[in-house]
């Protein structure tokens, strides 16, 4: 591809990455983009730049505009590898160039780069840069998502650099969202949203929430939200910030998960008629079985229900290697306002379901208590209370959905 301008004199530079499948653990069925975006103004000025393996495609973006060695700013608003890991070729390229960046951003760049002869400038929330027609506006969000984490507003042109946040993983011929919805679906670039929140921004709800109410006060007109991953928002901004802050304040939908894994399938045969009860209450559910999902796929329909039953075999008095593996990963989530309840099989001794409540308790979890259990092989009486504690769970759900 070649470099796209975004709004006048603002161009996109970056790369897709068609073929990603396994982003550091994460599954990105769509693949991804790396974004970054350079201004041609009177001080050209480069916002992030991309991963490693794609930097040489960004110069050659880059080239098409102008050459590289009268880049005047370098803006780094994160410093993970997929945003900054070409910036030591930039600065190669544009040795006289000053990086923006904020102290904790410094302090890790100087783990992974030589940055000694680099003019470097520490901004803070509220600072500014002129660089011609534009003025650039800093706003830090750190842990959203990570220490250094900022964003940079072009207050003329309305548009906010907003770095991972209000991103995507999708890989598209389209830049902008009106473009990708007519191409595909408005439902595929949302349910690409709330894939990324759950496995990257879940744990920073509060902190989603303190800063679109700071940029609602310090950008208060924005027209484009231009994130480094996925699509751009242009169609309408502001119902990407509303979907962020629905998802901050635990809205959901009143919908169960039942997310299990099975050895000799007892435990899977205790799903239907846990589910049958949850739909005969007229709730939706819907059941994922681990080791056929990827991990951050089953992240996402937790998310997204508002109670989730975990399914689990005793193997070794505890839970199954993949639940433990999966209940892990949740609990760094943070998650916040969702009901959960545990079933399972077992033989001589249980143990999982007992582990699996001491896991939602951890995580601060409504607990729906107690789990429904069964000895080696689900027996009719077994099916009757499964289906008993699939509708009782879907009753106290109806109850806890009504607190938000
Ligand atoms: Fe896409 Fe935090 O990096």
């Amino acid at each position: 591809m070649k470099a796209v301008e975004i709004k006048e004199g603002i161009y996109w530079t970056g790369a897709i990455d068609w073929a990603i499948r396994d982003f550091h653990g994460y599954e990105t069925p769509r693949g991804t983009s790396y974004n970054n975006y350079l201004i041609m103004d009177e001080d050209i000025t480069l916002v992030d730049t991309v991963k490693r393996e794609f930097v040489e495609v960004m110069i050659k973006n880059i080239q098409g505009l102008t050459d590289p060695s009268k880049i005047k700013n370098v803006v780094v608003n994160h410093i993970e590898n997929d945003h900054a890991a070409g910036i030591d070729t930039i600065m190669k390229l544009a040795p006289d160039a000053t990086v923006y960046i904020t102290e904790k951003g410094r302090k890790g760049l100087e783990r992974f780069f030589d940055i000694s002869r680099w003019k470097m400038k520490i901004v803070k929330t509220g600072d500014t840069l002129a660089i011609g027609k534009r003025t650039l506006l800093f706003i830090e969000t750190p842990m959203l998502h990570w220490p250094d984490s900022m964003m940079t507003y072009v207050k003329e042109q309305k548009t906010l650099f907003s770095q991972d946040a209000f991103g995507q993983h999708i890989a598209s011929e389209d830049r902008f969202d009106d473009e990708y919805v007519s191409c595909e679906s408005i439902s595929m670039l949302e349910d690409a949203v709330v894939d990324y929140y759950a496995n990257i921004i879940m744990p920073f709800g509060g902190t989603v929430k303190t800063k679109i109410a700071e940029i609602g006060k310090l950008a208060p007109e924005i027209d484009m939200i231009a994130p480094v991953h996925g699509i751009i928002w242009r169609r309408d901004p502001q119902k990407v910030l509303r979907v962020y802050m629905d998802m901050a304040e635990g809205k959901s939908r009143l919908r169960a998960a039942i997310i299990y894994d099975t050895m000799w399938h007892s435990t899977e045969h205790m799903v239907m008629p846990i589910s049958q009860g949850i739909k005969d209450e007229q709730i939706e559910c819907k059941v994922i079985k681990l080791r056929a999902t990827p991990t951050s796929v089953a992240i996402k329909e937790f998310w997204i229900a508002r109670g989730c039953l975990i399914g689990t075999p005793t193997l070794n008095n505890s839970m199954f290697p993949s639940v433990a593996q999966f209940l892990t990963y949740l609990r760094g989530l943070r998650p916040r306002n969702r009901m959960a309840g545990a079933f399972g099989s077992y033989g001589w001794a249980g143990g999982a379901v007992r582990d699996c409540y001491e896991e939602f308790k951890k995580m601060g979890l409504e607990l729906h208590e107690p789990g429904v259990q069964a000895l080696y092989r689900p027996s009719p009486e077994d099916d009757a209370a499964c289906y008993d504690f699939g509708r009782a769970f879907a009753k106290r759900l109806k109850e806890y959905h009504e607190k938000f």
